[in-house]
């Protein structure tokens, strides 16, 4: 398997998890994938059976003020991935994301329904999805929601738990929104659940993310309760976190093609205990 964005959350924990498959990933510096040829290099040196992409521009508000490497990376170089995948007939899988859905909803999204980006990020993560999915080839499009992992997202930062528990530890007041809705999903069963989707030769569009919509304030309240801490929150408003971007309000995605195919990812109360433990197992 040839693995772009390896060295990311998702991507490190695919490394770590996928341990019966020969995986060769090279680095950003190595291979950009915005240079079609070294993704074509790439590919012939390792003459893979799959091609896993992880790597994304995703830092939604940058995306904002610089659209058109959103669309190099996040849409155009997934396509011509696609296409080389296509010509050397390997199976190729990427990564998209809840931000395709504009939140104006009460209940998680499936699969078919419509997608209504409101931000650069995902208005670019969608048309990499459409220009993949309209090969109608051997390709696998995953979205998944809210990712954390025990390696820092070298966009991002420290995940949203480790932050929590940081400011707790300082002593620091802890602001979080009470009323944007998602599916934060540990990074660890995204990939266990990935090699799944993968092994299954069903190709097309999943949702694959931790059971169960939660409040960010009741997932933060949550990771101190299970790393033994007790501290007060501060809730607050959606419209008070000061963001470049526009972000959907309720993005929780329900991955119904998952079920359907008999995989399960763990409730997102799994996935903070899973976290808590590896992040002190794998540190
Ligand atoms: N994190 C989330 O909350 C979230 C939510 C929904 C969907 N997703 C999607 O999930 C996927 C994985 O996210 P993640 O959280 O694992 O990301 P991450 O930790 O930020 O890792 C991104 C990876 O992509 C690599 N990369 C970035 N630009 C590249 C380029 N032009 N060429 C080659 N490699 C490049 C990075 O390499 P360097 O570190 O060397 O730059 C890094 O290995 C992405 O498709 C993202 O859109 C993430």
């Amino acid at each position: 398997m040839l693995l772009f964005g390896g060295s990311g959350q998702l991507g490190t924990e695919i490394r770590r998890r996928w341990s019966d498959v020969q995986i060769v990933a090279p680095s950003s510096s190595e291979v950009n994938i915005e240079d079609a040829d070294a993704v074509a290099r790439a590919l012939d040196a390792a003459s893979p059976d799959l091609v896993v992409n992880c790597a994304a521009f995703h830092n939604v508000d940058r995306c904002e003020v610089e659209p058109e490497r959103a669309f190099a990376v996040n849409a155009l170089a997934v396509d011509r991935i696609a296409a080389l995948c296509d010509e050397r007939g390997c199976a190729f899988m990427t990564i998209s994301t809840d931000y395709v859905f504009d939140g104006e909803t009460n209940r998680p999204y499936v699969e078919s329904d419509a997608p209504h980006p409101i931000s650069v990020y995902g208005t670019s993560k969608l048309a990499g999805e459409l220009l993949v999915l309209r090969r109608r080839s051997r390709t696998f499009v995953v979205r998944t929601c809210g990712v954390y992992g025990i390696r820092a997202s070298s966009s991002k930062g420290h995940t949203f738990i480790d932050r929590v528990l940081a400011k707790a530890a300082a002593g620091e007041e802890i602001r979080i929104v009470d009323d944007v809705i998602a599916s934060p999903t540990y990074a660890g069963h995204l990939a266990q659940a990935l090699q799944q989707i993968a092994r299954s030769g069903s190709y097309g569009l999943y949702h694959a993310c931790a059971a169960g919509p939660v409040s960010w304030y009741d997932f933060a309240a949550e990771a101190l309760r299970q790393h033994g801490v007790e501290y007060p929150l501060t809730a607050i408003h959606g419209a008070e976190w000061k963001a470049g971007a526009r972000r959907p309000a309720f993005s929780a995605l329900e991955s119904q093609k998952l079920h359907a195919l008999g995989i399960d990812i763990p409730p997102w109360q799994q996935g903070i205990h899973d976290y808590l433990r590896d992040r002190v197992v794998f540190a």
